[in-house]
């Protein structure tokens, strides 16, 4: 297959069909050997990481993924540190950062804010995160995360667990399962955490059948992938929602001793008190194990799109 990365921006995961997602997948088997070495492909390349809202994971795993394949990085982070905070717009910043490095990681609390900035720089820009709309490359390593477990990511049951309406990369981990063949996708959470229409419309376009619960509990028993995700607070309109919803679901060992045996917890993390300390010690947690895919998985993208070698 030829490489139809290269050069392209990572707006959405709906970008990407499933033999994309099967390469990037062979080529993070391929990056895993570097993760704790380096090699110089992208000797010379700058990757700016334009991060104008918090991030840790993701801001790290891109960052330690572009130095292992010897590339440079420049970075911004929060909006006071640069000079959006003396005014000036986003437009402005991408073509500066557009001019000095090769690509760009660019996440923002805005939703479409990497696609306008994909029209407007020349050079590739990856989606590290727009509002509560799309975070493609944290659903890559979540799919790979999966792959990894099970060996596939078709015919399994998954439950997704938590903050569906704000939650980008829970949103981001459900249209990436339309590309593949799940064979039960239950969407869990409060009455007012449940996924956007404009969500459900896309999925059902796209031939995905769902279930929309609001407990895990009649279901516990027979899935395999329960994703949980942190409930958003600071997308929250009005705080006194936030203070409805919060605490309403929580993954602990009195509901996972009804688990079906092999059965995987996945979060993108942050995690606040979506799953109890307890189970981090149990064979059902995956978290840290996804945690530590995402500097192969995003090697392996940074790769594809610049013509590195791995
Ligand atoms: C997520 C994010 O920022 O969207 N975290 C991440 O990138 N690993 C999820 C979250 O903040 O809850």
């Amino acid at each position: 297959m030829d490489n139809p990365y290269r050069g392209v921006d990572v707006i959405s995961i709906l970008d990407f069909g499933r033999r994309e997602l099967e390469l990037l997948f062979e080529y993070a088997d391929k990056a895993q050997k570097y993760a704790r070495s380096k090699i110089e492909s992208l000797k010379g390349k700058v990757v700016a990481l334009a991060f104008f809202e918090p991030s840790t994971r993701t801001r790290f795993s891109f960052e330690v993924a572009a130095k292992r394949l010897g590339a440079d990085v420049i970075s911004i982070s929060g909006e006071e540190a640069i000079s959006t905070a003396k005014g000036e717009n986003l437009a402005d910043s991408v073509r500066m950062l557009d001019y000095y490095s090769d690509l760009i990681v660019i996440r923002h609390k805005y939703e479409g804010a990497a696609k306008f900035a994909a029209e407007i720089a020349v050079n590739p820009v990856i989606n590290g995160g727009d509002g509560w709309q799309h975070h493609p490359t944290q659903a890559m390593i979540d799919l790979y995360t999966v792959q990894k477990l099970f060996g596939t990511v078709d015919g399994l049951k998954y439950a997704l667990v938590g903050d569906l309406k704000y939650g980008r990369a829970i949103t981001s981990f459900l249209y990436g399962l339309t590309r593949f063949k799940p064979s039960a996708v239950y969407l869990v959470s409060p009455e007012q955490l449940k996924p956007r229409e404009e969500v459900l419309t896309k999925v059902r376009e796209l031939g995905l059948k769902y279930e929309v619960l609001e407990s895990l509990d009649p279901i516990i028993d027979e899935v395999d992938v329960v994703y949980v995700s942190r409930i958003q607070k600071e997308r929250f309109p009005d705080p006194l929602e936030y203070a409805k919803v919060r605490g309403s679901y929580t993954i602990d060992l009195k509901l996972l001793s009804r688990a079906k045996p092999g059965l995987k917890v996945l979060h993108p993390l942050p995690r606040v008190d979506e799953i109890a300390l307890e189970v981090d010690s149990t064979v059902y947690a995956a978290y840290f194990y996804q945690a530590s895919l995402a500097v192969p998985v995003r090697m392996a993208l940074l790769s594809l799109i610049l013509g590195g070698e791995l």
